[in-house]
């Protein structure tokens, strides 16, 4: 499977094009580093390919196929602030079900303890919180994952863990990763290729 973004344009209102003419491409399987300077559009680029905005020309597909844009979506993004991403009002058990709930398995893989799941959000700190947004993006039914600055915020302990496990599960299930940062060498550790944005444009 190939998740292609074409001749994307993009911009806020009738304000400068973030993006013009963009290509991207990431394969099942495949690891892909994004990298730029700050506000070059990683993040736009990430929204568009999972569906939260819509490029104001060009198409994202997969396997040359529109993704549709009711149901479950293919491509599952994961931001860099956990607490933006989850429902204040929903204890963790609710949030992590929406979808399915994941295995045991899975939840300890990513160092979930069992007391966080009736706690609210807020109870939380932003490094366990994010153990569950990601755990919740990794739905059998998720063919590719956005990792948008996934563990920026995070102590190196924290963020290796997670990397190990959302890695592993990336590579059992096929499924093609995304991964946008200023990390340098955690883009050369991790991804296939790295590509820069600034040369996608046509
Ligand atoms: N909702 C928005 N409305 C207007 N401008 C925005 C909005 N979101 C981002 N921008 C602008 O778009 C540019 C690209 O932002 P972003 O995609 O977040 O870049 P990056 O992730 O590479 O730092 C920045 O100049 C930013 O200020
Ligand atoms: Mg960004």
């Amino acid at each position: 499977m190939r998740l292609n973004a074409e001749n994307i344009s993009f911009r806020y209102g009738e304000e400068r094009y973030i993006l013009k003419d963009v290509n991207f491409s990431v394969g099942s399987g495949e690891v892909v580093g994004l990298t730029a300077p700050s506000g070059f559009g990683k993040t736009t680029l990430g929204k568009i390919l999972a569906g939260y905005q819509r490029p104001e020309s060009g198409r994202v597909t997969i396997d040359g196929a529109e993704i549709k844009s009711k149901g479950y979506h293919p491509v599952q993004l994961i931001f860099q602030h956990p607490e933006k991403a989850v429902n204040p009002k929903w204890k963790m058990r609710k949030v992590l079900a929406e979808t399915e709930m994941p295995s045991r398995e899975l939840l300890e893989a990513m160092g979930i303890q069992n007391g966080w799941l009736d706690r609210w959000p807020s109870e939380l700190s932003g490094g366990e919180l994010q153990r569950f947004c990601v755990t919740r993006a990794l739905s059998e039914k998720t063919k590719f994952l956005i990792a948008d600055e996934m563990t920026t915020m995070l102590d190196a302990i924290t963020q290796a863990q997670i990397w190990n496990t959302v890695l592993g599960y990336a590579r059992l299930h096929k499924i093609g990763v995304v991964v946008i940062s200023h990390d340098q060498p955690l883009l050369e550790r991790i991804c296939d290729r790295i590509v820069n944005l600034t040369a996608c444009s046509g």
